[in-house]
Formats: C-alpha cells, structure tokens, sequence
C-alpha cells in the first residue's frame, strides 16, 4: 500500500482526481468505480472542473457504484442512485446510461446481485475504485466480519453506520437497515484502488487497516493483499499510524518517474 499524507482534504481531492483522470486519459472507455458518503466529495468536484474547462472527457468512461440501500426507492434524495446522479452523473456530465448503481428494491435481490457482478466483469473490470473507508473500518458496506472473498450481496448495515448516515435521513430510524454492496472479493478485482480518508474518526480504522493484521475485524485491511492500492489521508486520519514518519518521508523522496 502507498500511504500519502495530505495537509488539507482539498489537496486530498486533487490528488486522488489527479489519479482518476491520468486512467481515463490513458484509456478514455476506463471504468471508474465510485463511492458514495463525504470522503470523496472533493475529488467529485476536482473532476468535474476539469471536464467544465476541457482538461478531461469523460465521453467514453463507465461507471459502477459500490453499494446501495435495500428498500430505498431510486428517486428518494438519500439513495445511492440519487447521490450519484447528483455528486457525479450530473457534474461530471457521464452518459446515464453508462452509470450503474446495485438495485436496492429488486424482487430477486440475489440474483440482481449476480447480475451486478456480471455487468462489472462484461464492461472489462474496474480500471480504478475510489473508495472511502468507515468508522468501523468498512469498504463498500462490507462490516466487520465480512468474508474476506465475498461478492456482491445483502449485508446488514452494522449499527455504527447506521448511526453515522443518520446525518443524510430526518430521523436516525430512516436510515435503512440492509444495503447491497460489492463483496471484498469484488472491489480486490479493481486493477488499481484509491482509498481517500479525512478526520479523527476514521483514525483507528485506518491504523488497523494499513498496520493491523488482514482480518475481516477490519474490511479495509483486505487492501494490504492488493497489489496497487494508494491511501491518501490528513494528518487526523493518519494521527494513529505508527510509522507515520516513514510515509512522509517515502512520499518526500519519490522519484519523479514514479509522481503522477
Ligand atoms: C459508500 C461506501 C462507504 C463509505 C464510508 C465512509 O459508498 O461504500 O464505505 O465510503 O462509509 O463514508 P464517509 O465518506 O461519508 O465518511
């Protein structure tokens, strides 16, 4: 894992959009895997200045969200179908009908989920997973305990995220209690993975994720088993890792060939 620690969470955004854009300008039908919630916001808004002032087309990109509330209707404000449209479709100006989001109100809920999976393996795979990581050390929705090779499925939101989305609904029991998400075994097929994490909150599961041991304790960890994960941080996010100073100093001495 690269671990980069950022001073502000605009410098976070510029980077980790810095990094998308690079892949859909080395291949212009890239798939993009997109996460929802606030971490990413930034890099969201990055990328869309940048199409609004022709520095990138996004014409032939594909896009495939990572989670979705069951139970939601597509056209409620919070489902991961209307925030998507919002935070990313819209801005960036993505062709709708190359953007997918898991169907949270099918019938059949598993096999939507083993569509969702198929869909992903047809556009060729993700070429890059932005990704944001829980409290609880969750990517996706895959909680504490999720199988370290799942796929795309029904979980039960574990009752810190639910209290932690209660801040998008009116009252804490809107928040839905189960979601699909792509499994771990899913989002690890992501040829390159960009983790982007800000504030104190997510301090420990960061530290358990990158210097912990791999254990679905901690979903995040699975990373370490990736071969091109980057984790860009601020300094609170990055406050418990113990060899803090080695990443300052690694990110300090790259080689410019190495820079993006
Ligand atoms: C969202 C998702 C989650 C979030 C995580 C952090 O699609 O998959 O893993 O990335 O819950 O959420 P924020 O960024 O709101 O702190």
């Amino acid at each position: 894992m690269e671990i980069i620690i950022l001073a502000t969470p605009a410098e976070i955004g510029e980077l980790a959009a810095r990094k998308v854009a690079r892949t859909i300008q080395q291949k212009p039908t890239a798939v993009v895997g997109l996460a929802t919630g606030s971490s990413p916001l930034a890099i969201y808004a990055e990328l869309a200045d940048q199409v609004r002032h022709r520095a990138l087309s996004v014409a032939g990109v594909r896009a495939f969200a990572l989670d979705e509330y069951v139970g939601l209707p597509v056209e409620h404000p919070q489902s991961y179908a209307s925030v998507i449209r919002r935070e990313v479709t819209e801005p960036l100006g993505l062709d709708p009908a190359h953007v997918f989001v898991p169907d949270g109100c099918a019938k059949d809920l598993e096999a939507a989920c083993q569509r969702y999976d198929a869909a992903i393996a047809a556009a060729g795979g993700v070429d890059i997973q932005i990704l944001g990581i829980g409290a609880n050390g969750h990517i996706g929705f895959n909680e504490p305990t999720s199988s370290l090779s799942s796929r795309t499925r029904l979980k039960t939101l574990a009752l810190q995220t639910r209290a932690d989305n209660a801040r998008f609904f009116d009252r804490p029991d809107d928040v839905p209690t189960h979601c699909v998400t792509q499994g771990l075994g899913t989002i690890m097929d992501a040829r390159e993975v960009v983790l982007v994490a800000q504030g104190t909150e997510k301090a420990p599961a960061i530290a358990s994720a990158v210097e912990g041991p791999v254990s679905a304790r901690c979903p995040g960890s699975v990373l370490q088993f990736h071969p091109h994960a980057t984790l860009i941080l601020d300094e609170a996010a990055a406050a418990q890792l113990t060899l803090r100073d080695y990443y300052h100093h690694t990110y300090a001495n790259k080689p410019d060939w190495q820079r993006f």
